[in-house]
């Protein structure tokens, strides 16, 4: 099951990517972030009153940057589960209404007809002098919960978002990381990323939704689907034997992360999936074919490499295996750059 990689090869590995350090987000960008929520709120509330928002994604499941877009899921107080919203109605009056704080809000543009609709704009906090880009989406239950796994996964070790938060500066850098436009999502990066780090040898993280005591997972179910899993990290140690084990660098678990998906996972028959252990294959999905298969860990039904076409699946290995080759080729002018990460991310 654990794949062993012989990755602790290099002593330039070692120190920490201090460009994550630099743009992880902080106290005082969450800060601001919550000072967005509350503004965009109000001004919601104008055209719909009992209207909630909540933030969702990187701003809240740990692998954020202090710039990263805000997404936020729209509800109505009076409305638990979204029955008789017309979203794209919501969208399309919102996106109107919106029109008149011109001053604090630019770039409106409403995507009506997608599957999730959504309404992107941007927000200036005029008093701070910072704009955010907003996603804005009705109903989206499942994001909150499976932003909270990411979160917890994030906690279990300062590693794990380090390392996401790598992955996915490499694939925005690689121009590969927008599913609307026919690559992957952040999102699915990050799958990908906790994938390897429950696999690696030894592991990093566990699969916190095998975590159950007795032989069935307690239920908790959101739109029909169970979005249980472990979260009392208080007792991971004594709930998992692999805790504490693995002591790599991030800069070594990044050239695992390369090698593991340039060498080892069979792209071919097997489906990236972080809820269990046991292999899941293409074929008991169903989703054979040669796209990439990348399962969501609550919304079963849906993978998240449905919309890529072969050219991109191509695509997509062959940057991590050009990845795999410049990290592991340990550089002579190395000396130049201040760290792994700069060299790395320099002159890709
Ligand atoms: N999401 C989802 N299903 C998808 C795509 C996204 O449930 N197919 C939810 C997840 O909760 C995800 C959030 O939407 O965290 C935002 O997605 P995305 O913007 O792709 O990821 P972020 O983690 O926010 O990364 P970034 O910082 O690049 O915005
Ligand atoms: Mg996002």
């Amino acid at each position: 099951f654990y794949y062993s990689l012989e990755i602790n090869r290099y002593p330039f590995f070692k120190e920490p990517p201090r460009y994550c350090i630099k743009c992880k987000l902080d106290d005082r960008y969450e800060k601001l972030h919550q000072t967005v929520l509350l503004k965009l709120t109000e001004v919601v509330r104008m055209s719909y009153p009992n209207a909630n928002l909540q933030l969702f994604g990187s701003s809240k499941n740990g692998f954020g940057a202090k710039k990263c877009d805000l997404d936020l899921c729209m509800t109505f107080e009076d409305n638990e589960t979204g029955k008789d919203v017309d979203q794209t109605a919501v969208i399309s009056t919102l996106a109107k209404d919106l029109r008149k704080f011109r001053k604090s809000i630019s770039n409106l543009q409403p995507i009506p007809q997608a599957k999730v609709p959504v309404l992107k704009l941007r927000f200036l906090l005029q008093e701070f002098n910072e704009s955010f880009d907003c996603d804005i989406s009705l109903y989206n239950l499942l994001a909150s919960h499976n932003t909270r796994l990411l979160r917890t996964y994030c906690q279990i070790d300062e590693r794990v978002a380090m390392l996401g938060f790598t992955v996915k500066q490499f694939f925005k850098q690689c121009g590969i990381c927008d599913a609307s436009k026919g690559s992957l999502s952040s999102y699915a990066y990050t799958l990908m990323t906790l994938y390897y780090l429950q696999r690696c040898s030894p592991p990093v993280i566990p699969i916190l939704q095998e975590l159950y005591d007795g032989d069935r997972p307690p239920e908790r179910i959101v739109d029909g689907y169970n979005t249980w899993f472990f979260e009392d990290l208080d007792r991971l140690q004594e709930k998992w034997i692999h805790f504490g084990a693995n002591t790599l660098s991030v800069g070594n678990l990044f050239y695992g992360f390369t090698k593991f998906y340039a060498e080892i996972f069979p792209f071919d028959t097997l489906v990236v999936c972080i809820r269990r252990s046991r292999d899941l294959t293409k074929m008991e999905k169903k989703w054979t074919g040669r796209r990439i298969a990348i399962e969501d860990p609550f919304l079963l039904s849906h993978n998240l490499g449905q919309g890529i076409e072969p050219e991109m699946a191509r695509y997509i290995k062959a940057s991590i295996v050009l990845g795999r080759n410049r990290i592991g080729n340990q550089p002579e002018n190395l000396k130049k750059y201040n760290s792994w990460y700069d060299y790395f991310f320099d002159s890709q």
